[in-house]
């Protein structure tokens, strides 16, 4: 059994849930059927990290990029995302978790969109965990969208360009009002970001794990997290200016 410090959790955690595909093509399945383990691998994620008490869990559930697949795996993948939300909203009640959303979502079918505003809306008043789906979600299509903004107030006359600080621009973003993610899984063995929270991502602690989506396990997590446990987190400062920065705070 794998110990964590309860105190040294992520506040923030992400997850870029890679390797349905392959798992389903390595057992000769259909890459759906990848998708589906897939979910199953997101209900015990979102249960622990509930249970563990981090506050915020975002999950990459479909990339701005993945809408050029096969029109089928699309299709299949918007009626498993809406299954899932339908079916989980209950216990998300139960356990006092709060659904949010970004991405683009006016590319999104309306009967998906419709899901997620019942489950938003129904979870709103809901003071545990927030969970975030990113879907048709990029990074760069993300800060295209929070710049045009920001300009448009700039011709309304509401900002002038020296009003933008990085506070200011980071309230424009999606995530506008989530802390950073401390620390960023990636499973199935890719090492990249692949689009997803570019500005975000700053000073997050990644993580890399050859394992594909569907086999990730509650071990695996915990292991992850210890590992994020086993981190110094510097934000460009030296190791001895943490050191005395944790004795100042101490005193
Ligand atoms: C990447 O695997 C995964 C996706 C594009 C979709 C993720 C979706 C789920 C985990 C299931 C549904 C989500 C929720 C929130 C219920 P891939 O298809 O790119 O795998 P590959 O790289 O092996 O082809």
């Amino acid at each position: 059994m794998i110990q964590l410090d309860p105190q040294k959790l992520p506040v923030h955690l992400a997850v870029i849930m890679d390797g349905n595909g392959r798992w389903a093509q390595q057992r000769m399945l259909k890459r759906i059927v990848g998708h589906q383990r897939g979910a199953e691998t997101v209900k015990m994620v979102v249960e622990q990290s509930s249970l563990l008490g981090i506050r915020y869990l975002t999950l990459f559930a479909f990339s701005s990029e993945n809408w050029s697949r096969p029109a089928m795996e699309v299709r299949a993948l918007m009626t498993l995302l809406k299954k899932y939300i339908r079916q989980e909203t209950a216990r998300m009640m139960r356990k006092n978790i709060r659904y949010n959303v970004i991405g683009n979502r006016s590319d999104l079918p309306d009967d998906v969109n419709e899901t997620l505003d019942e489950a938003i809306l129904k979870t709103a008043g809901n003071t545990g965990m927030v969970l975030t789906l990113a879907l048709s979600y990029g990074g760069r299509q993300e800060l295209c969208r929070a710049a045009a903004r920001l300009a448009q107030e700039a011709i309304d006359g509401r900002l002038s360009p020296g009003d933008i600080t990085t506070e200011l621009f980071d309230s424009y973003l999606d995530t506008g009002g989530l802390p950073d993610p401390d620390f960023l899984i990636r499973t199935s063995g890719e090492m990249r970001i692949s689009n997803f929270l570019l500005w975000q991502l700053a000073y997050t602690e990644l993580y890399f794990t050859e394992t594909n989506w569907p086999d990730f396990t509650i071990n695996e997590l915990h292991k992850a997290l210890a590992d994020f446990q086993s981190r110094e987190r510097r934000f460009g400062m030296t190791s001895d200016q943490l050191t005395q920065r944790g004795d100042l705070s101490n005193a």
